[in-house]
């Protein structure tokens, strides 16, 4: 929609999957390109825009370094990412007795074992000031999940993060089955094969978690959910002086 409001610019969207629509503006461009591979583009944009990308990158400070030689002096960087993946409540209704709350322990855990961590704590201004950005800005919004607000808007919101987060068990399935954790999604075998005992904990009773998840994502129970979740996000600008 933004794109057909400024027709004069070209976008290039890249992605390592081919999975873009056909029906996108005529100046739109998708490419099937490894963002962590060297980028092979000039310092030729305006404006780059990174999101949801949590859980893909090994090398977080080689990604910003990289967008930002591939900015124009003038341009800037957008980061869009949850600062954890892991959700939050004011009233305490999301609580290590949830399944909700083991489930997303157990998948940042199974993230930080293959390395690409989907809990993105690192220090962004550190980063994109080791990069060479001069300026930069973080707003962290928190958007609720499912549609426990009463403000109109945010109800509305809420069903939107809610539609979105339905698709967490397949979001969650490469690193719980790379970690060997996902016994109702794997065999029992593999499962145990690789049962990661080495992480220090509890990690039958945190699996455990995972049907009851699954099925309550399946059946849209976190759409209409008596638990008051919500998610901060931080929206990240930096600007190449
Ligand atoms: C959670 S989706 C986010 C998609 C989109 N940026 C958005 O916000 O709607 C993550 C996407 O990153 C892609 N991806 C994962 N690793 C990548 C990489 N190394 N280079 C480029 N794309 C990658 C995946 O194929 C997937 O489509």
């Amino acid at each position: 929609m933004v794109l057909s409001m400024y027709k004069d610019a070209k976008v290039i969207g890249t992605d390592l999957s081919p999975i873009q629509p056909r029906w996108v503006p005529p100046n739109v461009e998708f490419f099937v390109d490894d963002a962590e591979a060297d980028w092979t583009f000039k310092p030729e944009f305006d404006c780059i825009h990174v999101r949801g990308m949590a859980g893909s990158i090994r090398d977080w400070p080689r990604l910003i370094k990289q967008a930002y030689n591939a900015l124009r002096p003038g341009g800037y960087l957008e980061v869009i990412e949850i600062p954890r993946f892991d959700l939050m409540s004011d009233d305490g209704t999301y609580n290590d007795r949830t399944a909700l709350w083991r489930y997303y322990g157990l998948v940042n855990k199974a993230s930080e074992m293959a390395g690409r961590s989907l809990s993105l704590e690192c220090d962004f201004p550190k980063i994109f000031k080791e990069a060479g950005f001069e300026e930069y800005h973080v707003t962290i919004k928190s958007l609720p999940m499912g549609t426990w607000p009463a403000d109109k808007k945010m109800k509305e919101l809420g069903q939107w993060i809610a539609a979105v987060y339905a698709s967490l068990p397949a979001r969650s399935l490469p690193p719980l089955i790379n970690a060997g954790v996902g016994p109702v999604l794997v065999s029992k075998r593999t499962a145990l094969a690789f049962s990661p005992e080495s992480w220090g904990w509890n990690w039958r009773r945190q699996r455990s978690c995972l049907p009851t998840v699954h099925r309550r994502s399946r059946n849209g129970l976190y759409m209409h959910t008596s638990i008051s979740e919500f998610l901060p996000h931080r929206l990240l600008l930096a600007w190449k002086c």
